[in-house]
C-alpha cells in the first residue's frame, strides 16, 4: 500500500513507497525481533559522544541514506568494525531484508533509522560524521518532480553541518540528469569540493564496492554508473 504524500515534517524529503509486497513470516519476524535492537530512537537526544550509540567500540561514525536492502551497508560495517554505521531506509521491505541478514550475522557497529533521513540529519550533532553515502537516490526524472531529489541546497547544508572537515560525501547514480544536477549543486556550495582529476575517478566504483541491488538492475538495463566523491572543506 503506497503511503499518501504529505508535506509534513516527517516527509520533507521522502516521497517513495513505505511498503511493497506483504512480508513473508521470516522477514516479518526478523523485523520485529531486530528493530528493538537496531533502530534509533530520535525522541532521546543523541548521546555524547555519538560513538556510544553502538555496542561495539568505534572510533567514528558514517551514514548511508536510502540503503535499499542493505547490501552495501552490511558489507561496509563488516569491512570496518571500528566504524559505527547508521543506515536510513523508510521502505519496510528493504529494512526487513536487512534485519533477516542481521539475524543470521549480527553486527554490533550498525544502527538503523526507518523514516526520512532529513530527520536523522537534524538530530545528529554538528561535525559528528566521518562520511555520508547516497547511492542511487530516487532520480525523479520529470522536471516537475526535481524538487523531490534528495540532493538540494538545503540537504547539502545539512550534510555540511554534520560532516567533519575532510569527511567524504559519496554519491552514485546511473541517471545523467541527476549526476549533472548534483555537480551543479556542489559547484554552488563552498563547503564541498569534488575530488576528481580523471574520468577514471568517476567511472571506477568506490574502494571495496560490493554493488547494490539497484545498480545491478541499472547495469542489466544498459545504464552506466557514475561515482562521485566530494570532500567537506
Ligand atoms: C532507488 S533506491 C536505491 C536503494 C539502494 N541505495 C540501492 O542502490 O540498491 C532509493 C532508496 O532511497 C530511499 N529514500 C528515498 N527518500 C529517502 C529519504 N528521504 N530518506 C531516506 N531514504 C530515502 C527509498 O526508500 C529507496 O529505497
Amino acid at each position: 500500500m503506497a503511503t499518501a504524500i504529505r508535506r509534513t515534517r516527517s516527509t520533507e524529503a521522502f516521497f517513495g513507497r513505505r511498503h511493497g509486497k506483504s512480508l513473508r513470516p521470516a522477514p516479518l519476524a526478523a523485523l520485529e525481533a531486530g528493530l528493538p535492537r537496531y533502530r534509533l530512537d530520535l525522541t532521546c537526544p543523541p548521546p555524547e559522544p555519538l560513538s556510544t550509540l553502538f555496542p561495539a567500540e568505534v572510533d567514528n561514525v558514517r551514514l548511508e541514506i536510502g540503503f535499499g536492502a542493505g547490501e552495501h551497508l552490511r558489507h561496509e560495517a563488516g569491512r570496518f568494525p571500528r566504524t559505527g554505521f547508521l543506515g536510513v531506509e523508510p521502505f519496510v521491505n528493504g529494512l526487513a531484508k536487512l534485519m533477516l541478514d542481521l539475524k543470521r550475522e549480527p553486527l554490533s557497529n550498525l544502527r538503523v533509522y526507518d523514516d526520512d533521513a532529513t530527520r536523522l540529519l537534524d538530530w545528529l550533532p554538528e561535525t559528528s560524521l566521518a562520511g555520508i553515502d547516497l547511492f542511487y537516490p530516487d532520480p525523479w526524472p520529470k522536471k516537475k518532480h526535481w524538487k523531490r531529489r534528495f540532493v538540494s541546497a538545503v540537504n547539502l547544508a545539512r550534510f555540511a553541518r554534520v560532516l567533519k572537515p575532510g569527511a567524504l560525501f559519496r554519491f552514485a547514480s546511473d541517471i545523467d540528469g541527476y549526476i549533472n544536477w548534483t555537480l551543479l549543486h556542489i559547484r554552488a556550495n563552498p563547503d564541498f569540493e569534488w575530488l576528481a582529476g580523471h574520468p577514471i575517478d568517476w567511472r571506477e566504483p568506490f574502494d571495496g564496492w560490493p554493488g547494490t541491488r539497484y545498480e545491478r538492475k541499472a547495469l542489466r538495463e544498459g545504464r552506466k554508473p557514475t561515482y562521485l566523491s566530494f570532500r567537506r572543506r
